[in-house]
């Protein structure tokens, strides 16, 4: 799942509701799924603002995000993803430009590798054959390997298909000559929590030994005390299972342009902290409760702004 495009919005603004107090536990393995929101560039600081619990972060790109540029590495991690596999045989370009960053002295130590290659791009996926990921992989990502960068191994999907695929890359390897050895897991999933745990169970006991990373997570399109129970007990888990390196929830937008439904979202449709955003960047309850349709809160009917919504629900993919 990737979200792939927003556009502005016209809000009108209104109060800030009254705060809770409760917090949640901090932990250093929380990251971002970074999703930039060019209309609304304050909501890309909100993220690293003072206190914030995040350590690291990934765009599903090569290089760091603008919005970070006057962060530095070890405040600030950023993790490059090879999204998709090139379609030039020779194409270097991952490689080099990990190198490149390397040599301008930004301290790369890990890297994601294939979003979804599981997964039709209709969902955000790069659709890309188990051989010739593995080609990929034996060019560009074992020399980076070799000069001591961790390589997560391709982020497939949650669903069944995400293991076969899995199991295909690996054979597809060793039929090329090479063991392609996975220095940790990614998982996505999307569902409820006891399906969650019984993937990482089914990951775990499939390729014993390994780290996780939980690079997209949510229970998408559920109410709003399901979608905070869940996300409760699916951190608390996470910080408790010494296995699990990282997590980054999939929520970083704003309630009125998710494809998981705004019950999930870190943000309202205002662009203000729900109770899980706040709580994911180590803080108190906020109370702000996030709401589907950004045109709801205008005072009165605008067109300009229904239509704008409805056009860029149509760039959500799910
Ligand atoms: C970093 O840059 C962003 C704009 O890109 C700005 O909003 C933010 O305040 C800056 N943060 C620091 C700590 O300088
Ligand atoms: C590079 O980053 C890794 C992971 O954060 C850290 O363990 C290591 O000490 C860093 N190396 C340098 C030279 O800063
Ligand atoms: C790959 O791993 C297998 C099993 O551990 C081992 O027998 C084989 O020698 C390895 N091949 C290479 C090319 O490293
Ligand atoms: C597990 O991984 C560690 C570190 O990579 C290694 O030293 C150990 O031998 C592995 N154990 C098994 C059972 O594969
Ligand atoms: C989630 O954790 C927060 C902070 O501890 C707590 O206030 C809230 O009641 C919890 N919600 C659920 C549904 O567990």
């Amino acid at each position: 799942m990737q979200l792939l495009a927003q556009l502005p919005l016209v809000l009108a603004a209104l109060p800030t509701l009254a705060s809770g107090a409760a917090t949640f536990q901090k932990s250093s393995k929380r990251g971002l799924v970074f999703v930039p929101n060019s209309a609304h560039p304050s909501d890309n600081q909100i993220w690293v603002e003072s206190g914030s619990d995040l350590t690291w972060y990934y765009n599903y790109g090569l290089q760091p995000s603008s919005a970070y540029a006057n962060r530095t590495q070890s405040e600030f991690e950023f993790v490059p993803m090879l999204w998709g596999a090139p379609s030039s045989t020779t194409d270097n370009t991952f490689l080099n430009g990990v190198k490149a960053l390397i040599s301008g002295g930004r301290n790369i130590s890990h890297v994601l590798t294939f979003n979804e290659p599981d997964g039709s791009s209709s969902t955000g996926g790069s659709n890309v054959d188990p051989a010739v990921a593995a080609t990929t992989w034996i060019r560009e990502i074992v020399p980076l390997q070799k000069q001591g960068v961790k390589c997560g191994a391709p982020a497939v999907t949650g669903s069944n298909g995400g293991f076969t695929w899995l199991a295909s890359f690996f054979d597809a390897c060793q039929s090329q000559g090479t063991n392609c050895t996975v220095d940790f897991i990614p998982i996505h999933w999307y569902g409820n929590f006891e399906g969650l745990a019984s993937h990482i169970g089914q990951v775990v006991g499939t390729y014993p030994n390994t780290s996780i990373w939980i690079t997209e997570y949510a229970l998408n399109n559920a109410d709003l005390a399901d979608s905070q129970s869940f996300f409760n007990t699916s951190a608390e888990y996470f910080d408790r299972l010494s296995y699990v390196d990282r997590y980054s929830y999939f929520g970083s937008f704003r309630s009125s342009v998710s494809n998981v439904g705004p019950n999930a979202a870190m943000l309202t449709q205002k662009g203000e902290l729900t109770d899980i955003g706040s709580w994911y960047l180590g803080g108190a309850a906020t109370n702000n409760i996030p709401k589907a349709s950004a045109a709801s809160q205008l005072s009165s009917a605008s067109a300009l702004s229904v239509g704008l919504a409805v056009v860029a629900a149509c760039f959500v993919l799910l």
